[in-house]
């Protein structure tokens, strides 16, 4: 929910008594960003959206990709007189709001509907037509964004990339239903998040992917992967598995990614005992790509993984029990602020610690002593993970990832098992589906451990090495 204040069009008098005496609020103007301190930009004030509808083609021949986005949005506070959608680059050949044909300013990386054309008040849609070659995202570990590969095309990235292929409320905290329909040339896969609703038959030698998740979705985690992949479908336990494993790979990586992802169903099984709460989903899955993008990213229900981390099988599984557990965390449960990003690495960092300690491996206590044996003057301690920055080396440092999992098996350490065990299930099942905060968690955490943990989350989320 956007929290932003909304902006009052013409006067400071925001309700109007008509002569029946019902109240209406004046129509306002949309903010052009939903108020998230670290990316101003990001999102869109006065508007949640519920279905993004993508009609999608794209060339590997050109990269050109033309799309239709059909947005199916509710106003949330008062009438819009104006709004705007974000979008970087791409050329917008038709714009209608309910049918009714618009004009757009194009403002950087905003799509701006101008005020005096269209009122809107309650539900309403936005359907736009585009086209371009999507411009890459640089600020990441690496290349990021819409990358092209040898093959096809992959759209990975955090914390912004959806922008960068269709117009959207490009924030965490307004997660929708998303149907994703992508032609492409007939000889290739094109793999996107949930169920696959239709395989079309070739068309002019091209063939339409249709692919639909129900359960909200932040925009940063729709993905889509265009090339030579082999894909497979299991059902385990009412949950149907879909791996598309990229042809490119060399036979050890493409072993080790085959063995990691046949143990999805029983690292699900841990992950939901650990979590005390069940697989969110019911589509599950990975995505194996041969490129070298440096990073693997948890795209709801079917989580993207470079193919750097196949080179050995234990990394593989790890990397698998990471994406998976972002499922809980990060993706069911969403962040409503970036700075909170340490609740999602760090629950997955802590979930890779737990399942290495169930396999008999170093226990979660002994990887907490040893972040604890870093020297405390050591410039490790200097970040704080609470309030981490925005730049892509501060949002996704390592401190995020393992003071935050050291943060919970310190907690847990504190709270004792199986407190700590309480706080993770209601944790995962009271804000199932939500935007959350870092204080709706150490509050939380209070009232399950019955003591102040007000000293011990400041010291864990500040500056300074924990005493
Ligand atoms: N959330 C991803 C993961 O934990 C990491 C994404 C890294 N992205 C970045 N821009 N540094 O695997
Ligand atoms: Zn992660």
């Amino acid at each position: 929910m956007p929290r932003r204040p909304l902006l009052v069009v013409g006067s400071l008098v925001v309700l109007t008594a008509c002569s029946t005496a019902v109240l209406r609020p004046l129509p306002v103007v949309g903010a052009t960003g939903i108020g998230d301190p670290y990316y101003p930009g990001d999102g869109n004030g006065g508007y949640d959206v519920d279905a993004y509808d993508l009609d999608i083609g794209y060339d590997p021949a050109t990269d050109v990709l033309t799309g239709t986005a059909t947005i199916t949005a509710r106003t949330t506070d008062a009438p819009l007189a104006s709004f705007s959608l974000d979008l970087v680059g791409l050329d917008v050949a038709d714009v209608r709001v309910d049918g009714t044909p618009v004009e757009v300013t194009r403002d950087g990386d905003e799509l701006v509907v101008d005020r005096g054309q269209v009122v809107v008040d309650g539900g309403f849609t936005v359907r736009v037509e585009y086209s371009g070659v999507p411009e890459p995202v640089q600020d990441g570990p690496g290349e990021s964004g819409v990358v092209t590969t040898d093959d096809g095309v992959l759209v990975v990235g955090q914390p912004d990339v959806a922008a960068t292929w269709f117009p959207v409320n490009d924030h965490p905290s307004d997660a929708a239903a998303v149907q994703l329909s992508v032609t492409v040339p007939q000889d290739l896969v094109a793999v996107s998040n949930g169920e696959l609703v239709e395989r079309g038959d070739p068309v002019d030698g091209a063939r339409t992917w249709v692919w639909r998740s129900d359960e909200p979705m932040a925009p940063y985690l729709v993905t889509l992967a265009v090339g030579d992949f082999d894909l497979t479908e299991r059902e385990v336990d009412g949950i149907t598995f879909r791996d598309a494993v990229a042809a490119g790979l060399t036979d050890r990586r493409a072993e080790n990614a085959r063995a990691a992802l046949d143990r999805q169903p029983e690292i699900l099984g841990f992950l939901a005992g650990m979590f005390g709460s069940p697989y969110p989903f019911t589509e599950a899955g990975g995505i194996v790509t041969a490129s070298s993008l440096g990073f693997a990213l948890e795209t709801q229900t079917r989580p993207i993984y470079a193919q750097d981390f196949f080179g050995s099988a234990s990394e593989a599984e790890l990397v698998v029990v990471h994406e998976l557990a972002h499922q809980w965390t990060g993706d069911d449960l969403r962040l409503d602020r970036w700075r909170d990003i340490w609740l999602n690495e760090g629950f997955a960092t802590y979930a890779e610690w737990a399942w290495t300690e169930a396999q008999g491996g170093e226990t979660v206590a002994e990887q907490l002593a040893d972040v604890l044996g870093t020297p405390a003057d050591d410039e490790f301690w200097e970040q704080a993970i609470g309030d981490p920055g925005p730049a892509g080396d501060e949002l996704f440092s390592e401190q995020v990832y393992v003071r935050g999992a050291a943060t919970l098996a310190a907690l847990r350490a504190e709270m004792g098992d199986d407190a700590f065990a309480e706080l993770l299930s209601r944790w995962t099942t009271e804000h199932a589906g939500q935007a959350v905060t870092t204080a709706e968690f150490t509050d939380l955490a209070t009232e399950v451990a019955g003591t102040d943990l007000t000293g011990f989350f400041d010291s864990w989320l500040g500056t300074g090495k924990p005493a």
